[in-house]
């Protein structure tokens, strides 16, 4: 069984400012949960209930945002606005939180390898918390990807189909369509300009990886913006080895561009807000 998810959550969140000046952009609410809260939710329903947060400087209100506030119980123990606190008590019962710093922004390569002691010598997940996944219907899209591991047992990634002339802002994936929704990875390119994506299959910010992309990513040099990339780690885990694809099901929301974070919450006000 997976246990442990990472959540790379060091990042600036620039396209927020001034929002996220000195607020951490995973605590940005969509409606009223932080961004961060539905991907530890989505994790601890896949039973990751291990959530190690790489973070940085200015992001410690993520890691008090999983501990308990005890003056807030105090406040409001035994009045009726204690059902406010559901959702986040049930968090902290059933997840163990744990956190590193990452001191230099090098990439989400590099972020992953700072985890490096959280995870151990297993295999996890990876959730980036800025892409909202809501499925309605089933299980959410860790839960679909931690099956589909027992099968495959390699490091699998989730993809969605995106219009070309996006496909720059993603890692992008080439792949033999096995069946359904699975395909296996012949080749992987981060942030590829149009004419040179390899098909419109974006990876989105899912992933369960086994243990040896510590060592691939320690050799792994920088490549796109100057990066130590997961992708390009993962392309060397594809051509050694295996590594699957998996068109998830469900929705997903950017939420690390403004519009993305619009849609996302106009969507989970309509669809989910005081229905639980
Ligand atoms: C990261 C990954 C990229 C992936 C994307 C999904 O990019 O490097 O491969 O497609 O997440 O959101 P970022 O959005 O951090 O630039």
């Amino acid at each position: 069984m997976i246990k442990k998810c990472l959540f790379p959550v060091a990042g600036y969140g620039t396209r927020f400012l001034p929002a996220t000046k000195s607020m951490p952009k995973e605590m940005l609410p969509i409606v009223n949960k932080p961004l961060v809260q539905y991907g530890v939710e989505e994790a601890i329903e896949a039973n990751m209930t291990t959530c190690a947060f790489v973070t940085g400087r200015g992001k410690r209100a993520i890691t008090d945002h999983f501990d308990i506030s005890y003056e807030l119980e105090h406040q409001i123990s035994g009045t009726g606005k204690e059902a406010y606190l559901g959702s986040i008590r049930s968090v902290l019962d059933k997840g163990v939180f744990t956190m590193v710093r990452q001191r230099e922004m090098k990439g989400l390569g590099h972020a992953i390898l700072t985890g490096r002691s959280l995870v151990g010598n297993e295999p996890f997940g990876v959730l980036l918390s800025d892409d909202l996944c809501l499925n309605a219907e089933g299980m959410g899209v860790l839960s679909q990807m931690a099956e589909l591991y027992h099968q495959f047992r390699c490091s699998i990634v989730a993809i969605q189909e995106v219009p070309m002339d996006e496909v720059h802002k993603y890692g992008v994936i080439k792949g033999e369509n096995l069946r359904d929704s699975i395909y296996r990875v012949d080749d992987m390119v981060e942030k590829p300009a149009q004419e040179d994506a390899p098909s419109n299959l974006a990876i989105i910010g899912r992933y369960i990886l086994t243990p040896d992309i510590f060592e691939i990513l320690e050799e792994t040099p920088p490549g796109a913006n100057g990066e130590i990339q997961l992708t390009d780690a993962l392309q060397t885990q594809a051509k050694r080895g295996l590594v699957m694809a998996y068109k998830f099901k469900g929705q997903r929301f950017d939420c690390g561009s403004v519009p993305g974070f619009v849609e996302a919450t106009n969507h989970v006000y309509e669809n989910y807000y005081g229905k639980d």
